[in-house]
């Protein structure tokens, strides 16, 4: 599991995370919902450690993240961030093969191929895997990127907005296919998602932040309620159940 406790985070003289605490379940789906703003991208740089830690203490599995060394962490929890910057003259196959940096320090063996193949099979990519990036589609080159995370083999994966440029088609793949990474492999899967409804039918458990605070935590079925969408999101928007599943009215 992730344990953050009392993580605080200001830029300048802006407070961005206030007191932090919260553990975030081993194995399953976790989802990450908030709005703009709220701090989601800056909670999950300051567990991956692409951020320094202004006051506070994480722990993955029990590992401190601060002072752990950096390929013991990569071998741990891999993250997406929401904004990639890609180097053009990459094929998606090279792009993929940089997850693996962590586990052969750029020299790849037999499995670490193996890997490489079935993240670019998973994901559809094959047959573009010899495609420089800069020829993908922006859903295409997304993917690739998604690819890479997953074939860094973690037990954590963080994906910040995976979402981003799927279509409905590839959205619900990826989300089945983090669902059967979560069920059968006991991977831990932590996203951020915009979308509430994906999030209330994949995730087993929501995490709200609002103004750089968690402000509730629980199952979909609890979390996802016209009363949140109006005090955490300020709209009014109607909720459905259908079984257990809630679902927002656009
Ligand atoms: N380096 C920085 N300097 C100033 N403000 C920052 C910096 N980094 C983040 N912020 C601010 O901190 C707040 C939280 O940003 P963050 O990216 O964590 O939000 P988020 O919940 O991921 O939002 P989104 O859903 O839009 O991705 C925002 O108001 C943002 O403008
Ligand atoms: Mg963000």
């Amino acid at each position: 599991m992730i344990v953050v406790e009392n993580l605080n985070y200001s830029v300048a003289n802006a407070q961005i995370l206030t007191d932090v605490s919260v553990t975030l379940p081993k194995g399953g789906i976790t989802a990450l919902i908030g709005p703009n703003g709220a701090g989601k991208s800056s909670l999950f740089s300051h567990i991956a450690r692409l951020l320094p830690m202004q006051s506070g203490r994480i722990t993955v599995d029990g590992m401190d993240v601060a002072p752990a060394n950096r390929q013991e962490l990569s071998r741990k929890l891999a993250i997406l961030p929401q904004q990639v910057h890609f180097a053009t003259r990459l094929t998606v196959k090279e792009l993929v093969q940089f997850g693996r940096y962590p586990h052969c320090q750029g020299r790849l063996r037999a499995e670490d191929h193996e890997m490489v193949a079935a993240s670019l099979t998973a994901f559809g990519l094959t047959a573009l895997a010899d495609r420089f990036l800069d020829t993908l589609s922006g859903g295409q080159r997304h993917k690739a990127h998604v690819a890479m995370t997953y074939a860094q083999d973690t037990d954590y994966l963080l994906l910040d907005e995976p979402l981003n440029n799927l279509d409905i088609a590839a959205s619900r793949a990826l989300m089945a296919l983090l669902r059967r990474l979560a069920d059968e492999e006991g991977k831990t899967i932590v996203i951020v998602l915009h979308d509430i409804n994906f999030a209330a039918q994949y995730a087993d458990h929501l995490v709200v932040l609002k103004d750089g605070r968690i402000e509730r935590e629980g199952a979909p079925v609890d979390m996802v309620t016209g009363a949140l969408l109006a005090d955490v999101f300020g709209t009014n928007a109607q909720v459905a159940v259908v079984g257990d599943t809630p679902f927002v009215m656009p």
